[in-house]
């Protein structure tokens, strides 16, 4: 059978790829719906040889819509997915309205499936940075457990959307040529002072918890516990913004709970589903942000013991934070519905 399917947040950085994938997973679609804010109204999007022209999202938008696939920010789907879940399509949403909502699975389809048919109507993509971490320590979860993770990352822009990465091409431009930066969106668009982020690094995405952690640090934190379902596992991050449009990379310390056999490990991780290991010193190989731009794995590398505690090791983990991170986990999520209603 075929589907009615609407992405909301059709013009923006995320819902772009939600688009591109479905027409490159060729996704069983009746009718595609993309809806966004009045001010993209009318504008035309290319999708399967048609033009499908944007409305505007509103209450009404989702009669008859089978899956609604949500990345336009919290407040809108706060407001609207409650609606479209009541009239009975299955919303799974990309911001972090619902993500530690009990009700609400938070899902990433290669580490806890089961969970995907728990939802009330809503179902919650993870955050882009935690994706991609939780998807290098399943395997290590499952065969050690896990006792405490410390995690920095170096995100792109491309996770702060179209405007961010305008920014950091413009700015770019402007440094070069000796001209004054102008700086409109980043570290938080939301927020009036701004930073610099060409040709620097900046330790702040998302606003700052009274803790002195940043949001996007306590989503790490709170996701991974929420996705193992084990609130036992100890979390620290740190997340900085980096000069890189496409694809996030993150250092990640695992303390497991057992001592652990190196060659082992990267077997478990070469076994994985969805995660590629490039690993191999001697060859300068590991991964990059721009080689795993536009793929959907995780590519994990510069896996190796720490040096004083037997039971932690260290890699290297990157992966494309609109695919994997963002709309692939979720259309892999409409997948999975759908193999099981077959
Ligand atoms: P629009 O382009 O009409 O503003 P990005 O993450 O790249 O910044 O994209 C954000 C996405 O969310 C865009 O598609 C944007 O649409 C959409 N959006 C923002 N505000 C709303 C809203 N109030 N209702 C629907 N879509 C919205």
């Amino acid at each position: 059978s075929k589907y009615n399917v609407a992405v909301v947040g059709a013009t923006g950085a995320v819902g772009q790829q939600m688009i591109h994938l479905l027409e490159k997973r060729n996704f069983p679609i009746d009718r595609l719906k993309l809806l966004a804010s009045s001010r993209s109204k009318g504008k035309v999007v290319p999708f399967k040889g048609h033009d499908v022209v944007i409305e505007e999202a509103t209450p009404e938008s989702f009669d008859d819509i089978d899956f609604a696939l949500f990345s336009a920010g919290g407040k809108t789907s706060k407001y609207l997915a409650p609606y479209v879940a009541q009239s009975g399509a299955i919303v799974i949403d990309n911001s972090n309205a619902f993500r530690m909502d009990p009700n609400v699975p938070l899902v990433v389809p290669e580490v806890n499936p089961e969970e995907i048919f728990k939802h009330q109507g809503i179902i919650a993509n993870p955050n882009c940075s935690t994706i991609q971490m939780v998807m290098a320590l399943k395997p290590l979860y499952d065969h050690f457990g896990i006792e405490r993770i410390i995690v920095s990352t170096y995100q792109a822009v491309s996770g702060a959307g179209n405007q961010a990465i305008q920014e950091l091409k413009q700015q770019s431009k402007q440094v070069l040529n000796g001209e004054e930066v102008s700086k409109a969106i980043l570290p938080v668009g939301s927020l009036p002072i701004k930073k610099q982020i060409a040709f620097n690094a900046i330790p702040q995405i998302d606003v700052f918890e009274e803790n002195g952690f940043t949001l996007e640090e306590m989503k790490m934190v709170r996701e991974t516990k929420k996705i193992f379902g084990d609130s036992s596992i100890k979390v620290t991050a740190t997340c900085v913004r980096i000069p890189v449009v496409y694809g996030h990379s993150e250092s990640v310390y695992v303390e497991l709970k057992q001592s652990y056999d190196l060659k082992q490990v990267i077997e478990l991780l070469k076994s994985a589903s969805g995660v590629v290991v490039i690993d191999d010193p001697l060859q300068q190989e590991y991964p990059l942000a721009i080689d795993a731009a536009g793929k959907l794995e995780v590519f994990v590398g510069r896996i190796r013991r720490d040096l004083d505690h037997p039971n932690a090791l260290n890699m290297w983990v990157v992966s494309d934070n609109l695919l994997k991170g963002a709309a692939w986990n979720a259309v892999q999520i409409a997948e999975e519905i759908i193999k099981n209603a077959k």
